[in-house]
């Protein structure tokens, strides 16, 4: 890898103009900076031709069309539908799916003007059905000027009982709505959290029609729901074609509606939808998520990388890389091609958190440690509040983020070995103009359109998570024999030895 001085420093007389520095590319006002990739031309023009070869342009042209592009469960995957405000025909097997996405969204817009006098919104969902809305309700709550309604937004999603109490700890049950999130309706944590928030309402003497009056749904399942005791007005359904990780556009975006207004949310939609266009239509050589996806594919192919790193340098955008996890992993964390045979490359380990406190944390592994670990940085041009420090305070959180993306990029020499910096160390800039809900909406969908581009470049499926399903089937006989109470299980079909004795251990 070697960083040509011309394109590690923006040309000055595009800065004074404000453009972006040389290397640099540009979508829906997001930049992304590649210049310490250490990619050269021929190297670019390499990973463009293989692009082709793999026909990602007509991956992305299936994608958008609504073909079965999730071959495995014989589904497309439309999530780009949901966010589609020109609402303009999305033809899927014959029918156009817009006219059931507007009606989802008038729905969300009247609930938005109903809700009166509520203190506490209990929102349950776990993967998917979680990450989304409550990245988002945390992204925007310091954005300088935005409208909040103020209501306790609490995220319930871990069958640990903990975060449970801590949430009925605080709430106010006779002004308390529950939104029972699940693509699937079948999830356990889910249902059972679900269960006892309806029990801890009872208890606490709301009357039956009360309780339904607090209870809403939003699923692809709309039977399980109202078997559940959901009243079918209260259901906001989505359908087979939005993958759980890919659904926060849909009714599980609920809260962000709620609690900042439907005009924030239709921008949060706007936002992706722009990220969309833009990744449909740009040519290769200028696709954000493409350019992105391809410079992983370069680190995996050049220095054979395990583990990539996200670090947002907004306080504010903490739960992103969480988010991404899921995003990445669940989608591309695969050994096996569309094709049945095992695949070359797959989703690398993906993590992160805020900068600059991760500077604080892994940051000496990053500068000296023996794994090469490529860097997303995500800054954001204005300040995040409109504290009387903000500006002095941003300066120093840009600085901090420029720092180490250059100390990675040339690395420092030294008499001391330990005082070395190796150097040669991959990083792009990705820069959010500001931080609102277009932006947000704008930066997941460049990354749920990169993760749809790698897996079309590794041959994976990136729209099914078979892998999930088993630890689920073995957790029901481990959890009947923990139920049992008996301290002498033996190794049995479903529960091997080193299992049994550890269910005696727990038992005894
Ligand atoms: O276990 C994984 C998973 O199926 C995710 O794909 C999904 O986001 C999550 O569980 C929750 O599923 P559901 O929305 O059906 O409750």
């Amino acid at each position: 890898m070697s960083f040509k001085p011309e394109s590690k420093t923006p040309n000055s007389a595009q800065a004074a103009q404000g453009e972006t520095p040389n290397g640099a590319h540009t979508a829906v006002d997001v930049v992304l900076d590649t210049a310490y990739q250490g990619i050269n031309p021929s190297q670019w023009s390499d990973l463009f031709a293989q692009a082709r070869k793999s026909q990602l342009s007509q991956f992305i042209a299936d994608l958008f069309a609504g073909k079965h592009i999730n071959q495995s469960e014989d589904r497309p995957a439309l999530h780009s539908a949901l966010r589609n405000l020109s609402r303009s025909p999305v033809i899927l097997d014959g029918v156009d799916v817009m006219p059931a996405v507007s009606e989802v969204w008038h729905r969300i817009e009247a609930l938005c003007n109903q809700w009166v006098g509520v203190t506490d919104v209990i929102h349950i969902g776990i993967g998917g059905s979680d990450f989304g809305p409550r990245l988002a309700i945390e992204a925007l709550a310091h954005v300088p000027g935005i409208e909040s309604r103020g209501m306790r937004m609490h995220f319930l999603a871990n069958i640990d009982t903990a975060e449970l109490a801590r949430i009925l700890d605080r709430a106010l049950p006779h002004s308390t709505r529950v939104i029972i999130v699940s693509k699937s309706f079948t999830t356990l944590e889910t249902t059972m959290n679900a269960k006892a928030v309806v029990a801890w309402l009872k208890a606490s003497g709301c009357t039956k029609s009360q309780i339904n009056k607090a209870l809403y749904a939003v699923t692809a399942n709309v039977p399980a729901a109202q078997e559940f005791g959901v009243q079918e007005d209260h259901i906001y359904p989505f359908w087979d074609w939005v993958g759980g990780r890919y659904s926060v556009w849909s009714a599980v975006g609920l809260p962000i509606a709620l609690q900042y207004g439907f005009k924030t949310f239709e921008e949060f939609l706007a936002g992706a939808h722009a990220m969309d266009l833009h990744f449909k239509n740009a040519p290769l050589e200028e696709n954000l998520p493409v350019i992105m996806a391809l410079a992983l594919l370069h680190q995996q192919e050049k220095h054979g990388i395990k583990a990539y790193a996200a670090i947002p340098y907004a306080d504010a955008l903490d739960w992103f890389p969480k988010w991404l996890q899921q995003l990445d992993m669940e989608s591309n964390g695969k050994s096996v091609g569309k094709d049945g045979k095992p695949v070359k490359y797959s989703s690398p380990v993906v993590f992160g958190s805020a900068g600059s406190n991760a500077q604080h944390s892994y940051f000496q592994l990053f500068h000296q440690g023996t794994e090469i670990i490529p860097i997303d940085f995500i800054a954001v041009r204005k300040p995040m509040s409109d504290r009387p420090e903000a500006v002095a305070h941003h300066r120093i959180l840009l600085s901090n983020c420029l720092a180490q993306a250059q100390a990675l990029a040339h690395g420092k020499s030294d008499e001391n070995p330990n005082n070395v910096y190796p150097g040669n160390r991959p990083s792009s800039l990705l820069l959010l103009p500001e931080l609102n809900a277009f932006y947000l909406g704008a930066l997941l969908a460049l990354y749920e359109n990169r993760a749809a581009s790698l897996g079309a470049l590794w041959n994976i499926n990136s729209f099914d998570q078979p892998g999930v399903e088993y630890g689920k089937v073995l957790a029901k006989p481990i959890e009947k024999a923990l139920a049992s109470g008996s301290d002498h299980v033996q190794a049995n079909d479903g529960i091997d030895a080193i299992t049994a004795a550890r269910i005696n251990f727990l038992n005894s």
